[in-house]
């Protein structure tokens, strides 16, 4: 292999700039001319390839989002799409793709890899929801400002006795929510993947006050059925009978920016240099992810086809966590 390309894609990430330059250098390193393609798969299908040297990807290591620009491509989810991207690779002589995305991405990346073609993923998202990675790249970094956030309101809730419910992102995985709510003490944690009654929350709030405690936190997954909007409707609906009401903060597209963490710039870091390692090595076809602390390599069909399960134990301990 002499030339491959790397592409950013879906909802970008703290510390995919890291990812990139690594996966650059870990290139050049190896003789190999490395390519950019700009805002992912619809830079494919136009042939939007921009060839990056060292310098190309200095100063980057510490900014947030992701300098080649990301998209979600309709056009690329078409058979059509997928083809003409291939004849466009190929139409620059390029033998190999790195894809730093998500689900989505990853999904992608799959179909391009079903169609012959040399593609290697890097498991990149917020929401770690990827099958075949422990943790991905941004989850830390989103988890700490999401937990700078509850920090705060908790100090300002505690003044004033009141109940807060703090609505993550996560699309429909509930890792952020639950992890977040472990972290920042929250007396109840709402996922999409277990039903809630507002009723039964309420109940939790009312038993904390009861408690003696001076506030109580709500921490909500973006994609549960009762998210933070439909929370707050039913508590406005029925305050005088609850006898308190519920203040609404949604964080979301904050957790996605800023500066990655030292955690995310080290696991991207890492990732994205074995991704170019495995193109170099012709073993293509896979995620790399890091599972059980170890760099991992798990075939993308089996990524695609796999749903990552709700740490149920964590949600147990966040329930006994919160008396
Ligand atoms: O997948 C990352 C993510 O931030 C999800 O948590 C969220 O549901 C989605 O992207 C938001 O997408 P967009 O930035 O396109 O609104």
């Amino acid at each position: 292999m002499k030339r491959l390309a790397v592409l950013t894609s879906g909802g970008d990430a703290p510390g995919m700039n890291a990812a990139i330059r690594a996966a650059v250098r870990t290139g050049l390193d190896k003789g190999l001319q490395v390519f950019g393609t700009q805002h992912g798969f619809a830079g494919l299908i136009s042939g939007n390839f921009v060839e990056l040297c060292s310098r190309d990807v200095s100063g980057i290591l510490q900014r947030g989002g992701t300098f080649l620009g990301s998209a979600r491509s309709p056009e690329f989810k078409t058979r059509d799409g997928q083809m003409k991207s291939i004849r466009s690779l190929r139409a620059n002589q390029i033998e190999g793709l790195v894809v730093i995305g998500g689900n989505g991405s990853q999904t992608g990346a799959y179909a391009l890899s079903e169609m012959g073609y040399p593609v290697v993923g890097v498991a990149s998202t917020i929401d770690n929801d990827l099958y075949g990675s422990d943790i991905t790249i941004g989850v830390d970094t989103a988890l700490n400002i999401a937990l700078e956030a509850i920090d705060r309101l908790k100090t300002t809730a505690s003044s004033h006795e009141r109940a807060f419910v703090v609505e993550v992102m996560g699309r429909d995985c509930g890792y952020l929510a639950l992890a977040v709510g472990v972290a920042g003490g929250a007396e109840v944690v709402i996922v999409p993947e277990i039903e809630s009654d507002p009723e039964a929350v309420a109940g939790e709030i009312r038993a904390a006050y009861e408690k003696g405690k001076s506030h109580a936190l709500v921490v909500v997954a973006e994609g549960a059925t009762l998210n933070a909007k439909g929370l707050f409707d039913y508590f406005q609906q029925h305050k005088e009978r609850l006898g308190f009401d519920l203040r609404t903060t949604i964080i979301g597209h904050v957790q996605r920016g800023g500066v990655p963490s030292a955690f995310d710039r080290l696991l991207a870091t890492r990732l994205g240099a074995a991704a170019t390692e495995c193109l170099a090595q012709g073993n293509a076809g896979v995620l790399v992810g890091q599972i059980k602390g170890e760099t991992s390599f798990t075939p993308l069909s089996i990524v695609v086809g796999n749903k990552k399960p709700l740490d149920q134990r964590l949600l147990d301990l966040a329930n006994v966590l919160a008396r």
